[in-house]
């Protein structure tokens, strides 16, 4: 069944409202509601004494008109009477300052006393709603997040770091805290790295992240585990914060959970105006992740904001969203939020219904959208996405760059982003693969500076191309060892036999400046002549590689920038230096036609086409991304959107979508 929801908060309403409510929701086709996850001092007002009366009559009416629901754990957000009793569960910040109460996720994850209450209130909770024929599900906490950096936490980090290296001596040596003076003798010397700390040694700075990931996979796991005993029935999520969140390790974190969700803002209030091809690249991850259909848990519905207010969605964007989400594997859509608040920090974080809880035109797509669902549900839901290609990101590679970008304007998140721009905009479907996963199936691999390089990874990496794949990696890649030091060969390091290189040096650019490579391979220069390139170059010596391409500028000039190697059936193709759009698009142009990889559909810029497959019928999904009426060509096809019989050129309006299916 296709799930089309909103989050509700009935205990933010009048009780006499939620009859309204549950009716204008099942006018607009919704069938699922989240309830519950900041409801803590409701369901728990003084220590030990529970109150779930008020939620079992919301649940009713909500019931009544056909609604199920899928409950949060309230554990991101304590109620003042734990903290006035326990203080101590506050986390620590990276400057060394303990939260105090008034926001929420301010727990540390490792104290136990947080801990206890966290896995009393869900027990409680599990128990009362276990056969509740309404509650399909549960989301644990919200949002996990961010590090403590309390005494506690600290303890707890030496303990993670004696189960890691089982002696000191080991410690020392893979961190190499010769330097500076830094050898340990006892694992109570050990420090956290905080921010007054000054710039610590990144062996330390990498294990910590680690850490403080699986803290919360770990918190997390004390939830699944009563929730398992106790309710066998249903389901259990998390909401997750798509690509871009990294402070944890969002492939372990998914690990025991029985899908995962995620909270979808494309018009936040964190990043200027709408990028959709970088929303696409979060719907994959998230897809990933499992490699199985997710949830949207928290899809926007109106303007974002706390104390000030991005734009409204325009008319149309909504539903754009929607479906954007549903053509990369969403099973489910659930609106932040039913109505927007009239008090509290998000009083500005709109939702389907204004303050007023008037239907208005938000409400009327979100119907709309919501009859489409309805009836196409059943197709959509549990298609499936072949990927012929996977990128292939490493949380460790991540972390350790958060700690040294090695150049000022080097972001990994947002190299990896503009690789995956170049193979959205030719329509190929995209995995994205952790180190450890089965290859095989994929013909082609871009892994962008593979800065953490395992002998596992680098053999995997090898394999992968000896079997026939088409590789591709770029400069920073085997860098570093697992414990974040630099390894003691010629870079890159365990992948310069399958690359056929060694990176003779390399060229950090100022901030603004750059070089530019031109395209020497016959095929690829037919594409383009040659493309900027910023941030690093490598001045790369080919020991068996071709050159694809050379640098223009300065004393590398007519150097190796781009080579090419053959290793068993298959290619390794390096990138010595940073590029963008006009980098990326001849070149994966080129990979994709020498690896035999067909794009869905050809299509004028920010028009998107994706395909799911229920059983053995195509579903091709096509969105114009743009505000503007966009002219598609197609084949001889069927929109089951709209009923329509289309071929040849169709004009589609802004944030129009399609749903073609040739079967
Ligand atoms: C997140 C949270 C929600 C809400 C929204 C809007 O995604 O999960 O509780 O705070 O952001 O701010």
């Amino acid at each position: 069944m296709f799930r089309y929801g909103a989050d509700y908060y009935p205990e933010h309403w009048p009780e006499e409202r939620w009859p309204v409510d549950a009716r204008l929701m099942q006018e607009a086709h919704i069938n699922t509601v989240r309830l519950a996850e900041f409801a803590w001092s409701r369901l728990e007002p003084s220590d030990g004494n529970y109150d779930f009366a008020w939620l079992d009559r919301a649940i009713e009416v909500l019931h009544d008109h056909g609604i199920d629901v899928v409950l949060g754990t309230p554990t991101a957000s304590p109620p003042p009477w734990l903290a006035q009793s326990h203080p101590e569960i506050y986390r620590v910040d990276e400057q060394g300052r303990r939260l105090t109460y008034g926001n929420r996720r301010e727990y540390c994850p490792h104290s136990p006393t947080y801990r206890e209450f966290a896995r009393r209130i869900t027990l409680a909770m599990a128990e009362h709603y276990a056969d509740h024929p309404a509650v399909i599900g549960w989301q644990i906490d919200n949002e996990f997040g961010d590090p403590c950096y309390c005494e506690l936490s600290r303890q707890e980090f030496q303990v993670w770091l004696q189960h890691q290296y089982g002696s000191l001596h080991n410690l020392n040596t893979a961190w190499g805290t010769i330097f500076w003076s830094h050898v340990y003798t006892e694992w109570s010397q050990i420090p956290l790295p905080v921010a007054t700390g000054g710039v610590p040694n990144p062996g330390l700075e990498l294990d910590f992240k680690r850490f403080s990931s699986a803290s919360y996979v770990g918190f997390q796991q004390e939830q699944i585990d009563i929730l398992r005993a106790v309710c066998p029935k249903q389901f259990i999520t998390h909401n997750f914060m798509g690509f871009t969140y990294d402070r944890i390790d969002y492939y372990d974190l998914a690990r025991n959970l029985d899908f995962v969700s995620w909270d979808n803002y494309p018009r936040g209030f964190w990043r200027e105006g709408v990028d959709l091809p970088a929303v696409a690249l979060g719907h994959d991850t998230m897809r990933s992740l499992k490699r199985q259909s997710f949830w949207v848990m928290e899809e926007q519905a109106g303007h974002a904001g706390w104390t000030t207010m991005t734009p409204a969605p325009r008319p149309g964007e909504i539903r754009l969203w929607s479906w954007q989400a549903v053509a990369h594997g969403a099973d489910a859509i659930v609106y932040f939020r039913w109505r927007t608040s009239r008090f509290g920090t998000e009083q500005y974080w709109h939702g389907i219904l204004e303050h007023h809880g008037q239907p208005t035109r938000r409400y009327a797509e979100v119907q709309q959208t919501g009859e489409e669902f309805a009836r196409l549900g059943d197709l959509l839901t549990g298609a499936e996405t072949r990927a012929q290609v996977a990128m292939l990101m490493d949380y460790d590679t991540r972390f350790a760059f958060q700690g040294q970008p090695n150049q000022a304007e080097f972001s990994y998140p947002a190299y990896f982003l503009s690789w995956y721009k170049a193979l959205h905009r030719f329509n190929v479907g995209v995995d994205i693969v952790k180190p450890g996963t089965n290859l095989s199936g994929y013909k082609l691999l871009i892994a962008p500076a593979p800065y953490i390089l395992t002998p596992d990874l680098a053999s995997s990496l090898e394999n992968y191309v000896r079997n026939g794949g088409t590789l591709v990696t770029t400069f920073r890649a085997g860098v570093k060892d697992y414990f974040n030091a630099v390894v003691e060969r010629p870079l890159p390091g365990l992948l310069a036999d399958t690359l056929g290189i060694v990176v003779e040096e390399y060229d950090p650019q100022p901030v603004g400046q750059g070089n530019h490579i031109i395209f020497s391979h016959r095929e690829l220069s037919r594409l383009a002549s040659s493309a900027p390139v910023r941030v690093w170059c490598d001045v790369i010596e080919p020991r068996g590689a071709e050159v694809l391409a050379t640098y223009g500028e300065g004393y590398y000039a007519g150097r190796a920038a781009i080579t090419l190697n053959r290793v068993g059936a298959g290619r390794a193709v390096y990138v010595g230096a940073l590029g963008d759009t006009e980098l990326h698009e001849p070149l994966v142009a080129w990979l994709l036609a020498a690896s035999g990889v067909e794009p869905v559909l050809e299509t004028p810029p920010g028009v998107e086409a994706t395909v799911r497959w229920q059983g053995g019928r195509r579903l091709l999904f096509v969105l114009n991304l743009n505000a503007e009426a966009t002219t598609v060509r197609l084949p001889a096809t069927h929109d089951l959107i709209s009923g329509r019989d289309l071929a040849g050129d169709i004009l589609l309006p802004g944030y129009g979508v399609l749903l073609l299916s040739e079967g």
